[in-house]
């Protein structure tokens, strides 16, 4: 500390970083893109908390006042919706890159932590999609509702929580909201704090002995290569924000879903599978990815150091994991682009 008082940043890094940690191909900044996002979303969020009203009778004549009439509202519902979508995806990016580099090895629990990172973060953007209560969200929530029944042992419980019911009624709204803006975000705080000094504990980035290099004072270097990634995501997040909007469209009508009904797209790929077989594509699939995830840092025997991509005696591993995450994607771009109406294939070019 050399008489300097250290504040809150101050204790959530070491005084030293090895020349590995500063090196972007390291984490390829997922990990700070993602805490970037978070922030965002806390903020922009708090806001629209400021206007929404959780009731069926006005949620959806809120949403267009805060989309048309108040100032910045527009920008505001933009960013909190493009930034809650980044979110999955740079988690999704920095799980993969902490598997291709096996950095749960001595991290275990930070893994676990992550996995329940993720988790949440599905279910806050599922919760969050139903509060326009618009059709689109109405009958994407129902289908996703419905999807995520399948999963065995809690899908079914997790369902009617979110629902507030067996099926989508007068409660879910407030369900939802209460959820979305009364227990995810203290969930997110605890576990993301819990995150993060597990990896602190473990001594920061994995990485063998001789990988780590000289070290270096984390003020400046590491400080500024942070801020550097979390400017450059704001700054992606704004231009983003920019170009797509958060979608609003015409009123619920219960009575009639519109054709096809699709998920919500982090959830299409499971649809996708589904209209394959239920069985496989809504219970096998998911379980196994589930329990393989959970699993992998146990079953990881292999001697090489974490922190290095693609090592060789992993390649078992590896290889499934790049199965799944290839497979999933592909189910993903057929569910979203490939399905017209009763979910048939359609073919990208017509004329078949
Ligand atoms: C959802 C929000 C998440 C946030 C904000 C987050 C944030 C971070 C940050 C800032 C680091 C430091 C290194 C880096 O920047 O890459 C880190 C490391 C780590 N994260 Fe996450 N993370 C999240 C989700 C996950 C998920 C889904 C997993 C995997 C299941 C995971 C597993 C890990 C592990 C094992 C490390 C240590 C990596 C190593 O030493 O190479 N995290 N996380």
């Amino acid at each position: 500390m050399s008489g300097k008082r250290r504040h809150f940043i101050d204790h959530l890094h070491p005084q030293k970083v090895s020349l590995r940690t500063l090196n972007p191909l390291a984490t390829l900044g997922f990990g700070i893109a993602a805490l970037t996002c978070l922030g965002t979303i806390f903020v922009t969020g708090l806001t629209l908390f400021l206007y929404y009203n959780p009731d069926q009778k006005h949620a959806y004549e809120k949403i267009l006042h805060i989309t048309t009439t108040l100032r910045y509202g527009r920008l505001i519902r933009d960013l909190h919706y493009i930034s809650a979508n980044a979110f999955l995806i740079f988690s999704a990016l920095h799980l993969i890159r902490v598997f291709l580099t096996a950095g749960y090895k001595g991290r275990k629990l930070c893994w676990m932590y992550g996995l329940g990172l993720l988790s949440l973060t599905l279910m806050a953007n599922f919760t969050g999609y139903i509060l326009p209560w618009d059709q689109v969200s109405y009958w994407a929530v129902k289908v996703g509702a419905t999807l995520m029944g399948y999963f065995p042992v809690l899908g079914e419980e997790l369902r009617r929580f979110i629902l507030a019911g067996a099926d989508i009624g007068a409660d879910t709204l407030p369900r939802a909201f209460a959820i979305h803006v009364g227990l995810l975000p203290p969930l997110f705080i605890i576990l993301t704090g819990l995150h993060l000094w597990r990896f602190r504990k473990s001594g920061g980035l994995a990485a063998s002995q001789e990988g780590r290099g000289e070290s270096l004072p984390v003020d400046p270097w590491l400080y500024r290569a942070e801020a550097a990634v979390a400017l450059l995501t704001f700054a992606l997040l704004l231009l983003a924000a920019n170009f797509f909007h958060s979608p609003i469209f015409e009123r619920p009508n219960p009575q009639h879903p519109p054709n096809p009904v699709k998920a919500p797209w982090y959830f299409v790929g499971v649809q996708e599978m589904v209209s394959h077989s239920a069985f496989w594509g809504g219970v096998m699939v998911p379980t196994l990815i589930a329990a393989f995830l959970v699993l992998a840092p146990f079953l990881d025997r292999s001697r090489s150091p974490g922190g290095q991509w693609f090592s060789r005696d992993r390649w078992i591993l590896n290889l499934i994991f790049l199965i799944i995450v290839l497979s999933q994607i592909l189910f993903l771009i057929v569910g979203q682009w490939f399905r017209g109406k009763n979910w048939v294939f359609l073919y990208p070019f017509g004329g078949f």
